[in-house]
């Protein structure tokens, strides 16, 4: 007898590849945090498969940021890695200092930048609950206010978008589902939604267009274990409505449009791409 679980889709069932983008960012130069791996290494390749010039920012691990550069290059544009702690000003400031100095302008920032430290509040230590927030949160804000200054110095010397400059703030789901065993997470992106709405309303007047992205359970290096198995995977499933774990590149295609100009008039919202997620899927056949 045929074990019926053979057919069931599992934690190694991937969606197949997105079609290619066009060059919708041709000429731009796009800043990514956390872009040696998972959402931030398929945001970076995204950008440059549409045409832009990236940095790829990263902590430890150059090997790997390398690894993207030379990936994003192979779509014919200019690629360079930046080493920074995103919760560290000086290292940030360098960090955009170095960018301007090398692409000559900055037209996108995309703070992706971002960690976990789990723990139940009984056991959370305040090291891992600063850390959290200081890399996710305070991180965000430090690499946002760098890029709006940037964007403002250039003013309207840039001739590549409608927007003189474009933020997309990596948020999760978890800015709108509480999660316990995780109060330092989504208390950072509960802060990300609320820093990206007041930074989104006090920039738009210098056509500075600043968003956020929500993702749902995407398959990353880090997560990957915790699905491995069909038990995990099936748990998580009841989650989704769309049925599947979300791959990196379903958040880079995502990333890119939303800095293109057809997404122009897009000012403070956050896109969920989740598979449905946040909409409460206990309810379909309860409540
Ligand atoms: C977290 C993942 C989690 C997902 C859905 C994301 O923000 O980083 O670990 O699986 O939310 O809960």
């Amino acid at each position: 007898m045929t074990d019926p679980a053979a057919n069931r889709a599992g934690p190694q069932t991937k969606a197949p590849a997105l079609p290619r983008l066009p060059n919708l960012l041709a000429g731009q130069k796009a800043l990514v945090t956390g872009a040696n791996s998972g959402i931030g290494k398929a945001v970076a390749l995204a950008l440059a498969e549409a045409g832009a010039d990236v940095g790829i920012n990263y902590v430890v691990k150059p090997e790997e940021a390398e690894e993207v550069a030379t990936a994003a290059r192979a779509f014919g544009v200019n690629a360079r890695i930046y080493q920074a702690d995103v919760s560290q000003e000086a290292q940030v400031l360098t960090m955009f200092s170095s960018f301007v100095a090398d692409f000559g302008a900055l037209d996108i920032l995309v703070a992706n930048a971002g960690l976990q430290r789990d723990a139940s509040i009984a056991k959370m230590t305040l090291d891992e609950w600063n850390k959290v927030i200081s890399v996710n949160l305070t991180g965000q804000f430090l690499c946002a206010r760098a890029a709006i200054a940037q964007f403002r110095a250039q003013g309207d010397t840039r001739s590549v978008s409608r927007a003189r400059g474009k933020i997309i703030d990596m948020s999760s789901v978890h800015q709108m589902i509480p999660w316990a065993g995780h109060v330092n997470y989504a208390t950072s992106k509960g802060g990300i939604m609320m820093m990206m709405q007041s930074l989104a309303q006090e920039c738009a007047p210098d056509r500075i267009r600043i968003n956020s992205i929500a993702p749902g359970a995407i398959r990353t290096p880090i997560n990957h274990d915790a699905w491995a198995t069909q038990d995990a995977y099936d748990k998580l499933m009841a989650l989704i409505p769309y049925g599947r774990i979300g791959e990196p590149e379903d958040i880079g295609k995502v990333a890119a449009w939303l800095c293109s100009d057809y997404c122009d008039y897009i000012v403070g919202a956050t896109l969920f791409v989740d598979g449905g997620m946040t909409l409460f899927p206990g309810f379909a056949t309860n409540g």
